[in-house]
């Protein structure tokens, strides 16, 4: 199946804690627009610089690696979250999340 982005809003929810899409930061910095966006660049938000060090832009394919173990991806990274497992969670998410960018 291809990805689809009303499953990728529901996967979201495991985002929420600390994650905003109304362009606020929270415990994490706001993820509406970050498909395309150059990495630790949400104005105001204070990174740990773990990601930049690894990623440049966030791609959809980036996003995919992060995302499947994001302290074996960035090692010193602050993001405490242990991944999406299922591969097919990761297209929806990231699939969701591009439906934002546009
Ligand atoms: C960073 C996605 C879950 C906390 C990021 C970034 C992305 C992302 C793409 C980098 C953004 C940028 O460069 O501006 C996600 C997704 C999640 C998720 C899709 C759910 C599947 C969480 C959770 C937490 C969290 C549950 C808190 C427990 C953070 C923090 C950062 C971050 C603190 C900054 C990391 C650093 O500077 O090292 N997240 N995240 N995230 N996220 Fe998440």
């Amino acid at each position: 199946a291809s990805a689809d982005a009303a499953k990728g809003e529901k996967v979201f929810s495991k985002c929420k804690a600390c994650h905003k899409v109304d362009g606020n930061n929270a415990t994490g910095p706001h993820l509406d627009g970050v498909v395309g966006r150059a990495v630790d660049t949400a104005e105001g938000f204070n990174y740990s610089g773990a990601l930049e060090a690894k990623f440049d832009t966030w791609t959809p394919e980036h996003l995919n690696t992060f995302l499947t173990n994001p302290k074996e991806a960035a090692p010193g990274t602050k993001m405490t979250f242990a991944g999406l497992k299922k591969a097919e969670d990761r297209a929806n998410v990231i699939a969701y999340l591009q439906s934002l960018s546009q």
